[in-house]
């Protein structure tokens, strides 16, 4: 059995290699060299490495978003070194990110917690619907690459803080 990998907020220092590896796995996609950097540089954007032995496995960057009178989470990026793939590294990076944001929901108003894949992406596919993220069926366009995108959300757990903001909504709507 592989060990689990550690994860920990990433630092300045760890940018260069979030970087590095994104502007490499994402080529399909499109050029995120520039984009990945602007989100590291973000204010409340998070992202969150796993290491094993202290070697850089991966990453996975996320936002909270302010919207009126709530906050939507998008999952940026997660993104597995070729040599820890398949060893549990995304899946830790992802369920760690979900336990920051289930938190964070406790006390600040989070109402979605949602992400972007490529319909031809069947390892990401495969992964977010393990974790419960579930197709939303918009149609969310194409990336530069051409591949159509998929938009998922994650079913965050209510709490009192989103409950409070649902019923306002509601009654702002009735
Ligand atoms: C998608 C990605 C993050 C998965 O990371 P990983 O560390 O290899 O994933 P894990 O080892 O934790 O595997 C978790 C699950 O993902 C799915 N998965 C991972 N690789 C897969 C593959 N090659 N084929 C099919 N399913 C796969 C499986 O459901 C797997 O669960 P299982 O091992 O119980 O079958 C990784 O392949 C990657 O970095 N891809 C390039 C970047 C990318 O496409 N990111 C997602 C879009 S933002």
């Amino acid at each position: 059995m592989t060990d689990s990998p550690q994860i920990r907020f990433a630092q300045p220092e760890d940018f260069p290699a979030i970087v590095e590896l994104g502007a490499d796995v994402f080529t399909p996609y499109g050029c995120y060299r520039e984009t990945i950097l602007n989100w590291l540089n973000t204010a409340g954007i998070r992202s969150l490495v796993a290491c094993r032995q202290e070697s850089f496995c991966g990453a996975v960057i996320f936002g909270f978003f302010n919207e009126e009178d709530h906050f939507v989470t998008e999952v940026l990026a997660v993104e597995v070194a070729g040599a820890y793939r398949r060893t549990g590294v995304g899946r830790a990076l992802m369920r760690a990110m979900i336990g920051h944001v289930t938190d964070i929901s406790q006390i600040y108003p989070v109402l979605s917690l949602r992400l972007s894949t490529a319909e031809t992406n069947h390892p990401a596919l495969s992964l977010f619907g393990s974790l419960g993220f579930r197709p939303t069926g918009e149609d969310a366009g194409r990336y530069d690459g051409g591949q159509r995108i998929i938009r998922m959300e994650y079913g965050l757990p209510q709490t009192p803080a989103t409950r409070a903001v649902r019923r306002f909504v509601a009654e702002q709507d009735s």
